[in-house]
C-alpha cells in the first residue's frame, strides 16, 4: 500500500490523549530511604517491615503533633500535602526568570509599577488610581493581613468595638455568602459579627446545582431592609469562589443580583477575590451566553459589579506570598467612608512597609504580575479544575459510595463527614473529620478538617456548631503540582478509611477548645472506644 501521509495524519487527529498543558522543568525528590540496587536483594518481607516501620514512625509523629495536621513535619509526608492550595503552587518558569529581574529599591520599584498596570489589565480599568495623593492598590504580604487593614480601619472609623445591641452584640453586620475562617476572625477581632448567607442550593445539598456558592438574596434583602437591622451594614461580601460552602463558584447573574440590591440601598459589595479565575471557568462553562467570551472577558464582567476587592494572592496570584486590597477611586466604600483610604494607608506604613512594596519584595511583585497573566489562560484552567473533578471521582470510586459534597468545586474536593460517618456511633463532638485527618497522615496523605472544629467554636464550656452547619474535611489541590498517579494515591488511602469507618475513633480535645481559631493550635488524642 503507497504512504498516505493523510490517512496518517486523519487517524492520529483522532488520538485522544489529553496531554498537561504544561512541563515541568525542575524537580525535587523527597529524603528517603536509599533504594536501588539493594532492593532488588530485600526478600518481600523485609520489604513490607520498612514499610511497616515508615507508617508506625508516622503515626508517632501523628500522636506527638497532637492529631494537628499543621504541626506535622511537611518533610515527612511521602503522598500528597492536600493542606491546603494557599502559597503551595508551583510557579512557572517565566516566574521564576521575572524573580530575578527584581528590582528591590525602596520606593516605587519597577514591580510596583507592572503589579498596578497587571491590576488594571486584568480586572479592568476601574481599579486605576486617579489620585496623586490617595492609593487604591494596597499591597500586602498576605491576605488576611490585607483583611486585617480594612476592617481594623473600618472598625476605628465607625467605633465598632464599642457598639453594641441591647443584647451585646456586635451592632453591625457584614454579611457575605460564606466568609472564610480567617476573615471571619479579622471581622470579629474588630468588633463586627460575620454572618454567612449561603445560598439555598448549598444547604440542600443539591448536587446539580452549578453555582452553590450563591448568595442567598432573599437573606440578604431582609436584612438591609428590616428595621432591626438596615442601618446595620457596613458593607457586603461575597467570596468568589466559597471557600467555606466547598469551594463552589458564584454565578454573574448572583454576583450581578447581589450588586443591584445592594447598591440599591447605597450598601458597598467587595469581593473576596482570592480563587477570582476558577470562580471566572465555572460561569464561562455553565451560565448561558458565556462560551464565547474569554476567561479575561468574564473576569472584567464580574469585577465591573463590586467597590472593591482583596485577594490573597497565594492562591490564583500563582505564588507563594502575597496579597492586596484594591478600592475603586469612584466605588461606593470610598464614597461612603472618606476618610478609609488614609486610615488603611496608615495602618500599612506602620506594619506592612511603603505603600509602593506593602510587605512584598520587588520580586516577588513581578512573580504576581507573571501569574495573574498566567492564570487566566484557558487551557491552564481547564487542566487545573478537571483535575480537581477528576480526583472527586477517584474519591467515589475508592468509597463505592457518596461522601464528596457535588459537584466539586475548583480548588478542592471536600469530604461530607455526616456522609463519611453516616449510621456509625461517633458523634459531633468527638469530631470525627478530626480523626479522619489524623489517620490519613498516618497513610501518608495530608487533608484538613474545615467543619464542626474549625468552624465551631467554645462558648462557656459548650460546643457552638457552626450556623449553618458546615462538616467537612476538605483536599485542597495545589496548583500545577500533582499528577494523577499521585492523587489516585490519596483517594484510595480515603476508600480504605471509608471501608473501615466503624472502626474510627472520635478525638478527645486536650488543649485549645476554647479559643479563637483554634484548629491551628489546638492538640487532640483518639479516643479509646
Ligand atoms: N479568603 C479566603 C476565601 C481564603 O481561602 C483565604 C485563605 C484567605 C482569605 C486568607 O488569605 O492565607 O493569604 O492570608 N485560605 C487558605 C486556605 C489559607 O487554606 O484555604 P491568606
Amino acid at each position: 500500500m503507497p504512504f498516505s501521509l493523510d490517512n496518517w495524519i486523519r487517524e492520529l487527529s483522532a488520538v485522544k490523549t489529553q496531554p498537561r498543558p504544561y512541563r515541568n522543568a525542575a524537580v525535587a525528590f523527597r529524603e528517603a530511604e536509599p533504594r536501588g540496587h539493594e532492593e532488588d536483594g530485600r526478600s518481600q518481607k523485609s520489604e513490607a517491615r520498612s514499610q511497616n516501620a515508615e507508617v508506625r514512625a508516622r503515626a508517632e509523629k501523628v500522636i506527638e503533633t497532637g492529631l494537628n495536621v499543621f504541626k506535622f513535619p511537611a518533610a515527612l509526608i511521602p503522598g500528597c500535602d492536600l493542606l491546603t492550595d494557599s502559597g503551595t503552587t508551583t510557579m512557572t518558569m517565566k516566574q521564576w526568570s521575572e524573580l530575578l529581574l527584581g528590582d528591590e529599591s525602596y520606593g516605587s520599584n519597577e514591580g510596583y509599577f507592572e503589579f498596578k498596570g497587571q491590576v488594571t489589565e486584568a480586572f479592568g480599568p476601574q481599579w486605576q488610581t486617579e489620585s496623586p495623593d490617595l492609593e487604591n492598590t494596597f499591597i500586602f504580604h498576605q491576605g488576611r493581613a490585607a483583611e486585617h487593614a480594612l476592617f481594623s480601619s473600618l472598625g476605628r472609623l465607625l467605633g465598632a468595638p464599642e457598639k453594641r445591641s441591647s443584647d451585646g452584640r456586635p451592632w453591625f453586620v457584614i454579611p457575605s455568602n460564606g466568609h472564610f475562617d480567617t476573615t471571619q476572625a479579622n471581622i470579629e477581632a474588630n468588633g463586627f459579627e460575620a454572618r454567612n448567607l449561603f445560598s439555598a442550593e448549598a444547604r440542600s445539598k443539591d448536587a446539580s446545582a452549578q453555582f452553590k456558592g450563591n448568595m442567598d438574596l432573599a437573606a440578604l434583602k431582609a436584612l438591609l431592609t428590616d428595621q432591626g437591622t438596615r442601618d446595620r451594614v457596613p458593607m457586603v461580601y461575597l467570596t468568589i469562589t466559597n471557600n467555606t460552602g466547598g469551594g463552589q463558584p458564584v454565578s454573574l447573574e448572583n454576583i450581578r443580583k447581589t450588586s443591584e440590591l445592594c447598591h440599591a440601598y447605597g450598601v458597598p459589595l467587595l469581593f473576596d477575590a482570592c480563587r477570582f479565575a476558577e470562580n471566572a471557568w465555572f460561569i464561562r462553562q455553565n451560565e448561558s451566553g458565556m462560551r464565547d467570551k474569554s476567561i479575561g472577558q468574564v473576569v472584567r464582567l464580574m469585577f465591573e459589579q463590586v467597590d472593591g476587592f482583596h485577594i490573597s494572592l497565594k492562591k490564583d496570584g500563582l505564588v507563594n506570598i502575597g496579597g492586596c486590597l484594591v478600592l475603586g477611586d469612584h466605588g461606593r466604600l470610598v464614597k461612603r467612608y472618606p476618610q478609609l483610604r488614609s486610615f488603611i494607608s496608615i495602618h500599612q506604613l506602620t506594619v506592612e512597609g511603603h505603600p509602593t512594596y506593602g510587605g512584598l519584595a520587588g520580586r516577588d511583585l513581578k512573580g504576581v504580575v507573571e501569574g495573574l497573566k498566567t492564570v487566566v489562560r484557558q487551557e491552564y484552567l481547564d487542566y487545573r479544575i478537571s483535575q480537581v473533578q477528576w480526583f472527586g471521582a477517584r474519591v467515589d470510586e475508592a468509597c463505592g459510595a457518596d461522601v464528596i459534597v457535588k459537584p466539586v468545586g475548583g480548588h478542592a474536593v471536600y469530604l461530607d463527614m455526616d456522609k463519611f460517618f453516616a449510621g456509625t456511633r461517633v458523634q459531633d463532638d468527638e469530631f470525627p473529620g478530626v480523626s479522619l485527618t489524623g489517620l490519613l497522615l498516618i497513610a501518608g496523605h495530608r487533608l484538613c478538617e474545615l467543619g464542626l472544629y474549625a468552624f465551631g467554636h467554645s462558648k462557656e464550656g459548650k460546643e457552638v456548631k457552626p450556623e449553618p452547619r458546615v462538616n467537612n474535611v476538605r483536599a485542597a489541590v495545589p496548583r500545577l503540582t500533582y499528577e494523577a498517579q499521585d492523587l489516585a494515591s490519596a483517594a484510595e488511602a480515603i476508600g480504605v478509611l471509608y471501608h473501615n469507618r466503624e472502626r474510627i475513633p472520635g478525638v478527645e480535645v486536650v488543649y485549645g477548645q476554647g479559643l479563637p481559631m483554634r484548629h491551628f493550635v489546638s492538640r487532640f488524642r483518639f479516643k479509646s472506644t
